[in-house]
């Protein structure tokens, strides 16, 4: 077993199987699902020789924030469900490993909280309701709070259908909802449902109304990347939501080199899903991505060990990744490029 299956085993052997269940599905026939790990292994590498690798650095500027690692957490809701201290957890795992936190709108943990927490950098991911009210209210409060980008999902304008949805969460109303249902009012719940008819519009009403940089995530193609950033997005995040939303979406392994392509370099390109080894994380970063991102393996460190579970996930991807750079004869991420990347045959 490699040491990521190892630790899947770990947060499994500690979890209810309803909770697994919820982490562990995808959508539909789960076909994306089962690819998205292995479309990372499409790829070989082509290392130089006779490099100076006796210093490799991990350092990145990404956004205004100098990170030490370029393995950052990507969005994933309700960390209470994983451990008691949720994203609180998280986003200090995340800081003690040089990395940035994402927090999921479906926080169960209030914005304050997080941002007293939160001692390095930490983003917070936006799903748009339907009463726009509501989501303009809890956008004003992250960024009051302390989260210095938005990260927009544009894949959802309504929830997939998942093949192992489990049974109800383990979790009352008032921690699910505990950043938006203060905003409702005498509204019914139907005003937090995702609003299916935004469109690239948005991206500016948020970067207006928050005064901080928009990432648009989920994006899949060349030309969406392109419509995002002319409408004033300041990055991408290539993913298929972990497999969640469409099932048969292509692998982000895949589609990462189109999107890379069409943004050529005018603004920072991100990746998530199936980022399980730092040969992954090698990969993505050789097909132009700036960071990834890991979703499902920064809930098993959470789940397993806290905020110390999440940092030692985080720094051992960097460890490794770092470690196959020399290897490659790679001093630092800007020298990395298309050319030590080739498909296997
Ligand atoms: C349990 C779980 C909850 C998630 N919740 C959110 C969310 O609230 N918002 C969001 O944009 N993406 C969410 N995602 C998707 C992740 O941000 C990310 O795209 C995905 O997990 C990456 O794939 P990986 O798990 O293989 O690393 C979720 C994923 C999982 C597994």
């Amino acid at each position: 077993m490699t040491s990521s299956e190892q630790l899947r085993a770990r947060a499994e052997s500690v979890l209810s199987s309803d909770v697994w269940n919820y982490i562990e599905t995808g959508s539909g026939e789960e076909i994306s699902l089962g690819e998205a790990e292995q479309a990372w292994q499409h790829w070989r590498l082509r290392p130089r020789v006779l490099q100076d690798v006796r210093s490799v650095s991990t350092t990145l500027d990404l956004l205004g924030h100098q990170l030490t690692t370029p393995v950052l957490a990507a969005p994933t809701a309700f960390h209470q469900l994983y451990h008691p201290d949720g994203e609180r957890a998280s986003v200090a795992g995340a800081t003690d490993a040089g990395s940035l936190f994402c927090l999921s709108t479906r926080s169960t943990t209030s914005f304050e909280d997080v941002g007293a927490a939160a001692s390095g950098p930490w983003w917070m991911q936006v799903y748009v309701t339907a009463a726009r009210d509501i989501a303009a209210a809890m956008v004003e409060r992250a960024v009051q709070a302390g989260a210095s980008a938005l990260v927009l999902t544009g894949d959802t304008p309504y929830l997939s259908r998942r093949a192992r949805a489990g049974r109800a969460l383990p979790l009352s109303d008032e921690t699910a909802m505990v950043n938006s249902a203060r905003h409702l009012g005498d509204r019914d719940l139907s005003h937090l449902e995702d609003d299916a008819g935004i469109t690239v519009e948005v991206i500016e009403w948020l970067a207006d109304l928050s005064g901080v940089p928009v990432l648009v995530k989920g994006v899949l193609r060349g030309d969406d990347a392109l419509a995002c950033l002319d409408a004033g997005a300041a990055g991408i995040v290539v993913s298929n939501h972990g497999a969640r939303q469409l099932d048969r979406a292509v692998p982000t392994a895949l589609a990462l080199p189109d999107v890379v392509s069409a943004v050529a370099g005018a603004a920072p390109v991100l990746v998530d899903g199936g980022i399980r080894s730092g040969y992954d994380v090698l990969t993505a970063l050789a097909l132009g991505a700036d960071a990834v991102m890991v979703g499902r393996p920064a809930i098993y460190g959470l789940a397993t060990g806290g905020a110390d579970g999440v940092r030692d996930v985080l720094a051992g991807l960097t460890d490794e990744v770092a470690h196959l750079m020399g290897l490659a004869g790679v001093r630092s991420l800007d020298e990395l490029d298309a050319s030590y990347v080739t498909p296997a045959w």
